[in-house]
């Protein structure tokens, strides 16, 4: 969407919800309890519902005016009820569907049978739990039906609740009634598109952040950060962006610099710069209560805390000490958070890490605050106690913080990495899964984990590579870096106390399958920004379910060792075993002339392309003017594709400064080949230099270079 228009739509919806929200709600309730607010998606109230209690919605962009009456063959009706402690939706399906979604917790891609508590928790090693409560609350779960035709539910509720995925699907929550909504399609990429109408998108990444990225807790002093960044040029191994952890920071305030370790950033910054690398630095929400700190002392002035339930300064221990924390409810207490990225930014800081904002407060009940903390509201948000705000405070926290960069730097597309999130939040953040562990098995279930946070909204995001906690070893460092091309967020990041898991850390052997793995990578920058283009435009993820490529085919719907990078690629990890793959002729691209072992065997669809680009260290260096265009053409004797490309950074696209570009590829005979770019959106107007790759049962062949007169021949 362009600037402009989200301009627009965030003033609508600022003066919808704070002017008329809740008599628009009243009125709708009073007269109806159920009924349709788009062609397939309907939303329905319980009859106790109150609209101040859960209303304004923090996930919902839109206004759910009702159209129309339910269709008599309305499939999904939730049942309402509610207790003194506990409000009560049930909610049954047709036997045989397979539930998918419900964010960010381990366990299997295909949910029937689990159970899922939404409270953000700073879960370290996900040892809590059971692994079942984690760092962000998705209200939302799909179903897909034997036949493909799917549905999506929505708890549009914000409190402590938990979903038991049986049939029916019980939501219990510690709050007051909520409304549900409900979302009938006929497959699950029209699910997931609603769902995005319905949540908002990720707007487009600057293309940098969607290479390789290098991370620990902590590279200090800045001396290690130039050095880390130097070894990344030396060795060849492409990287992006190096991430500055808790330690740059003065005693671990926020906003501040360790005057021995990084005396200088704006320096540190520029000289990573020159090296074509991005800086990332972290802010957590805990403001260390010191009254010599400035930030402490504006907070305090400025009367920006969350209060306890007397109405006191709440303080709870983080890494600094005992810590205020901004009630980012508050309109004020966002502005104010906002403006401390103008000064920060300017010192060449590209991209901000939000992290521990469940808010972790060591001290306080489940690694919390207390559920009747004071969040006081205003604006369009009523005051509510923390159970009502808790699941959202890391989602107001990035909203605040994506403001303040935006105008720090209002030329550039702003990059945030959030711990916590709550649905919705891919309008302001991307996420990565906290802290998992260096073993085979946390290894693994990053897949499922991948993909359910993008069946759940959120395409942008992806685990510590390598794991966090635990020392990695060379065999899993080797595995694990061979997945790194394929996660929409593809960084290492490690804890403070184990062993070093750069990839030359155990040696040549890690050091070479690490350095095709991230080649991979940026061979198919052209292709995965093609992708997140695609999410950015409609929702549907950039890591999919192998059962996207044949909806009906049951064998798929629990496959997760393999899986899909859009429509064209499917995925195949070395370590799968048994895989069910879907049906068709899908054809391995064989990237590298030597098998090391590692690489997973990518498989290219029938009838499909995918434009790769020449080998570069850094997306500075990108460009889309040489495509070589992997073909595996069809019975048909045809091929199709995409491409997206524009200047990878700020705003120009939204006037119009891209290409976006449909090949398609119509086999003349069995060595002749013609290529029609046979439809354009935007106003570049590139000469592209192409070569065909016609990906075979018996390896690769090439074309030859072609800028004018698209008809290509096979070389001998
Ligand atoms: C917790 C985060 O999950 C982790 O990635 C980070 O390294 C530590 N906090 C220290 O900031």
């Amino acid at each position: 969407m362009k600037r402009s228009n989200i301009l627009l739509l965030i003033i609508l919806i600022y003066v919808t919800t704070a002017c008329g929200h809740k008599e628009t709600e009243d009125t709708a309730v009073k007269d109806r309890k159920a009924g349709l607010v788009e062609a397939d998606v309907a939303v329905f109230y319980p009859d106790e519902f109150d609209s101040v209690q859960t209303l304004p919605s923090l996930a919902i962009i839109k206004d759910l005016e009702y159209t129309n009456d339910l269709p008599d063959d309305w499939n999904i009706k939730p049942e309402f009820s509610a207790n003194d402690s506990a409000s009560v939706v049930k909610i049954a399906f047709l036997e045989g569907t397979d539930l998918y979604g419900n964010g960010e917790v381990t366990g299997p891609l295909r949910r029937n049978g689990t159970k899922i508590k939404l409270w953000n928790t700073d879960n370290f090693g996900y040892g809590k739990f059971d692994g079942k409560q984690l760092y962000q609350a998705h209200p939302w779960v799909m179903g897909v039906r034997p036949d493909g035709s799917s549905f999506g539910i929505i708890a549009d509720n914000t409190y402590r609740q938990t979903f038991e995925l049986n049939n029916p699907i019980t939501i219990t929550s510690n709050g007051p009634s909520f409304r549900v909504i409900v979302i009938e399609k006929d497959s699950p990429e029209e699910v997931l598109k609603s769902l995005a109408d319905l949540t908002g998108k990720m707007n487009l990444p600057p293309l940098w952040a969607l290479g390789y990225q290098q991370s620990r807790y902590s590279y200090y002093p800045d001396s290690q950060v130039r050095e880390i960044a130097k070894t990344f040029r030396e060795k060849q191994i492409p990287c992006d962006v190096i991430w500055m952890d808790i330690n740059y920071m003065d005693g671990f305030r926020i906003f501040t610099f360790d005057e021995k370790g990084f005396p200088d950033p704006k320096k540190l910054n520029d000289d990573l710069h020159s090296m074509d690398i991005k800086a990332v630095y972290m802010i957590d929400p805990g403001v260390k209560k010191d009254s010599a700190y400035s930030i402490y002392q504006q907070g305090s002035e400025g009367n920006h805390w969350v209060q306890d339930a007397d109405g006191n300064e709440f303080n709870g221990e983080v890494w600094p000490g005992q810590c205020a924390f901004p009630d980012f409810t508050r309109p004020e207490t966002r502005e104010w958070w906002s403006g401390l990225y103008q000064d920060f930014m300017q010192l060449g800081i590209d991209g901000i890490w939000n992290d521990m904002n469940e808010p972790a407060v060591f001290d306080g009940p489940e690694g919390s605050m207390p559920f009747d903390n004071i969040h006081r509201g205003g604006g369009y948000l009523p005051a509510g106690e923390h159970i009502r705000y808790h699941n959202v405070y890391g989602l107001l926290m990035v909203k605040a913080s994506r403001e303040g960069m935006m105008k720090a730097k209002p030329e550039e597309r702003p990059f945030i990495l959030s711990r916590a999130n709550y649905l919705g939040g891919q309008r302001y953040a991307a996420t990565w899964s906290g802290d998992n562990v260096s073993t085979d098995a946390h290894m693994k279930m990053s897949i499922p984990m991948t993909i359910t946070l993008g069946l759940s909204g959120q395409p942008f995001n992806g685990p510590d590579i390598g794991g966090f906690t635990g020392d990695t070893n060379e065999e899993l460092l080797a595995q694990w870096m061979s997945l790194a091309p394929y996660y929409p967020f593809c960084r290492n990041h490690s804890a403070i106390d184990v062993i070093r898991q750069e990839p030359w850390s155990f040696g040549k052997k890690t050091e070479d399958v690490s350095r095709t793995a991230v080649n991979r990578r940026y061979k198919m920058m052209p292709y995965l920004y093609t992708l997140f283009h695609e999410a950015s435009l409609t929702g549907v993820p950039v890591m999919r379910p192998v059962f996207f490529a044949d909806i009906k085919d049951k064998k798929l719907r629990k496959e997760e060792q393999a899986f899909l990078l859009g429509e064209q690629l499917l995925v195949v990890p070395r370590w799968a075993t048994e895989p069910a793959l879907p049906a068709g002729d899908w054809k391995d691209i064989p990237f590298e002339k030597k098998d090391d072992g590692y690489q997973a065997t990518v498989k290219l669809k029938d009838g499909g392309i995918v434009p790769m680009t020449k080998l570069i260290q850094s997306t500075e260096e990108y460009s889309a003017d040489s495509l070589t265009l992997y073909v595996n053409i069809n019975e048909q004797g045809k091929a199709e594709g995409e491409l997206y490309n524009d200047a990878g950074q700020g705003y120009e696209y939204e006037s119009g400064g891209y290409e976006w570009l449909h090949f398609l590829i119509n086999s003349e005979n069995e060595s002749s080949f013609a290529l029609e770019v046979n439809k354009k959106e935007g106003n570049w107007d590139k000469n592209h230099t192409y070569r065909l790759a016609l990906v075979t049962d018996g390896g690769i062949k090439y074309t030859e270079w072609k800028t004018e007169d698209l008809t290509f021949s096979l070389k001998n």
